[in-house]
């Protein structure tokens, strides 16, 4: 099997979705050996097979984050093709909307489980490497409801533990020359957002967070995968525990009373 020991490598989940897709190959072209992880087999692969730069083609694998034993299965296949991991990107994540007076527990457990214990056992499982490599780096995808505002409650504090995890991970790994970092976008309009609604409201939100937005435009994929990119990078050498927003302005709250 072939070896890509000169590059570096990064694990990007949630691989076969919208965001994961793109931070993918965003990566590829700044010279990362690029491993898709999804839990939809189909998806990662089609997602892998469409990207295929010449060179280094994304290697795409099914895992589903929530469960130890297949993340470590999926790493111990990343370390024996590649011999290294340098990066994991945790974009793997799902939304299920419940007021609180009505809360499902299942749930409410099923978003913890993929939005924040996810992204801890393959940052666990990814250690060993760090450790040995000297350095490595974690880029978490939370959301802008992370910080308030929003009444999604399962989401909104699954999203705001995955900011908890991402500076207690900062903390902790800084010794090791690891960096964690999390990238909060806005709304961006992918088949996430169909999870909660049907096209004609998605249609209306856009048109909702354009004119409240303060760049009065909405976020693209791009500009998550480029905050991405730019976090998993040397360029970003110094910076660990931060929250990007990638929001076009929408992360700041007007001021009341103001028109
Ligand atoms: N799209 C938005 O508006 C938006 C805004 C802010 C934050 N985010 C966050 O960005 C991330 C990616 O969103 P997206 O728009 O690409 O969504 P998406 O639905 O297109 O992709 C999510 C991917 O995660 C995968 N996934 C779900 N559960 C999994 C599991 N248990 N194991 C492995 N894979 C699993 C799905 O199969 C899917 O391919 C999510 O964490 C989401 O919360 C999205």
């Amino acid at each position: 099997m072939t070896k890509y020991l000169e590059a570096p490598v990064a694990v990007v989940t949630g691989g076969g979705g919208a965001l994961g897709a793109i931070i993918g190959r965003v990566l590829a072209e700044d010279g990362f050996q690029v491993v898709l992880v999804d839990r939809d087999r189909a998806a990662v692969e089609a997602v892998a097979e469409e990207a295929a730069p010449p060179g280094r083609p994304p290697v795409a694998l099914a895992a589903d984050v929530t469960e130890a034993a297949a993340i470590e299965t999926m790493v111990g296949e990343v370390g024996g093709r590649f011999g290294r991991l340098d990066v994991v990107v945790n974009s793997a994540g799902i939304e299920r909307v419940h007021a609180l007076e009505t809360m499902d527990e299942s749930d409410w457990d099923l978003t913890m489980d993929v939005n924040v214990k996810g992204p801890m056992l393959l940052s666990r499982a990814a250690v060993p490497f760090w450790r040995k490599q000297g350095s490595g780096a974690v880029v978490n995808i939370s959301s802008r409801a992370w910080s308030g505002g929003s009444a999604n409650t399962a989401y909104a504090s699954s999203k705001a533990a995955l900011v908890g995890l991402t500076t207690a991970m900062a903390v902790e790994l800084g010794p090791l020359g690891v960096r964690a970092n999390a990238v909060a976008p806005s709304f961006v309009l992918t088949p996430f957002n169909r999870q909660r609604t049907d096209i004609d409201n998605l249609a209306k939100m856009v048109e909702r967070y354009t004119a409240f937005t303060p760049l009065r435009r909405l976020v693209e994929p791009v500009d998550v995968a480029n905050a991405v990119a730019f976090l998993a990078s040397e360029r970003a050498r110094n910076i660990t525990g931060e929250v990007l927003h990638v929001c076009a302005g929408s992360q700041l709250p007007p001021v009341v009373g103001e028109p």
